[in-house]
């Protein structure tokens, strides 16, 4: 029998025999999930769990300047445009990530060569096609990514390094293209960090005086099942005292953070990421309500994670779906807190 067909099935008897409630029916604000085109139309039981699992998407990979922006003269939409499309049909909200990061970047951005005009149309151009095609159909940007080290200090990029004042251009640019889309900043690894922290909320303190739109902090979320509560709370509440919109985009909890090849799951690393997943979502619905944006997982089952994929961590488990796309057990109890807490 083929894998993908054993799976659907498993996955039908789960539905027909105890699926409880959904974690997204006990939720006030969207459920989303980073999602692969690819999965998506080769994976039956991946594409259900989508839909009835998640209100919002985001692309993993395919509106990222890499994929999205392939020549200097080419724009391919088409990979963005079908998650959109799903979004559409199935009423999910639709989320951009992301405009600008030193990562992903295509060759031809690489070596690009001009002086500081050219390179300002150039990313102008990007931001403003990529957003002008989607213009009114995704809710929000991540419009810059990353853009911070640990010590605060601007992170080098052909961006930093070329485009003076690029992170409060790129969101204007960003504004010009789509007036209704909400603007994000989007981030890793604040926690534990306070001067990368510190330079996200000057950064956010700047933009505002100079009237430049921004709207919303993304915190992107890896954590892993030893991340000090006290140190993620510290950066929740910092973040949300900017009054801005708060989404938690990238949402996972790493059980095996060191990559340890021998590594079991056992109960207790499986209570410890329950703990972990509770703390995450009760910690959020103390935000106030106008700015939560919502929650995104980063892709749907452990077995398509980019731990694993990118990381290369056969060993990991960070989501709540595992690789036979089933429920976890801690998927009752963790919607069962929720509704206990609301
Ligand atoms: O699609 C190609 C495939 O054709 C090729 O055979 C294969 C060979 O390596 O690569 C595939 O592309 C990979 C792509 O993921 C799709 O799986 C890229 O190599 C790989 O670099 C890429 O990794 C992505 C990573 O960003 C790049 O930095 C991950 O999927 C994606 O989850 C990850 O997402 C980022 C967020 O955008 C920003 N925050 C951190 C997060 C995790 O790094």
């Amino acid at each position: 029998m083929k894998k993908s067909l054993f799976y659907f099935l498993l996955f039908a008897c789960q539905v027909v025999f105890g699926q409880s409630k959904y974690l997204k029916d006990v939720l006030p604000f969207p459920l989303g999930a980073a999602v692969n085109p690819r999965l998506l139309a080769a994976q039956p039981t991946y594409r259900e769990i989508v839909s009835s699992e998640f209100t919002g998407l985001t692309a993993e990979n395919h509106m990222k300047m890499m994929l999205v922006h392939p020549d200097a003269d080419r724009f391919d939409f088409s990979k963005g445009d079908e998650i959109l499309q799903l979004a559409q049909k199935e009423h999910k909200r639709m989320h951009g990530h992301t405009l600008v990061w030193h990562n992903q970047v295509p060759k031809w951005m690489n070596e690009y060569k001009g002086d500081a005009a050219a390179w300002e149309h150039m990313l102008k151009n990007h931001i403003q096609e990529v957003v002008g095609h989607y213009r009114g159909k995704v809710t929000g940007w991540d419009v810059v990514n990353e853009a911070f080290l640990d010590d605060g200090s601007l992170r080098p990029s052909i961006w930093a390094k070329n485009i003076p004042d690029y992170i409060a251009k790129s969101f204007q640019w960003a504004h010009e293209a789509d007036p209704t889309a909400l603007l994000f900043y989007n981030d890793y690894g604040q926690d534990g960090k306070p001067k990368k922290m510190a330079a996200i909320l000057q950064m956010v303190k700047e933009l505002k005086a100079r009237n430049i739109p921004i709207h919303g902090l993304g915190l992107q979320m890896h954590i892993n099942i030893h991340s000090k509560k006290d140190e993620l709370e510290t950066i929740i509440n910092q973040s949300s005292a900017t009054g801005l919109a708060i989404h938690f985009s990238e949402l996972d909890v790493a059980v095996n953070p060191k990559n340890d090849s021998t590594f079991v799951n056992t109960t207790e690393t499986q209570h410890a990421q329950l703990q972990r997943f509770e703390w995450v979502f009760l910690a959020y619905l103390k935000i106030p309500k106008n700015q939560q944006y919502g929650i995104t997982f980063w892709n749907v089952t452990d077995g398509d994670s980019w731990l694993r994929s990118y990381f290369k961590r056969p060993k990991e488990f960070p989501l709540l779906f595992d690789e036979t796309y089933l429920r976890k057990p801690m998927y009752d109890q963790l919607v069962q807190k929720i509704a206990d807490a609301k």
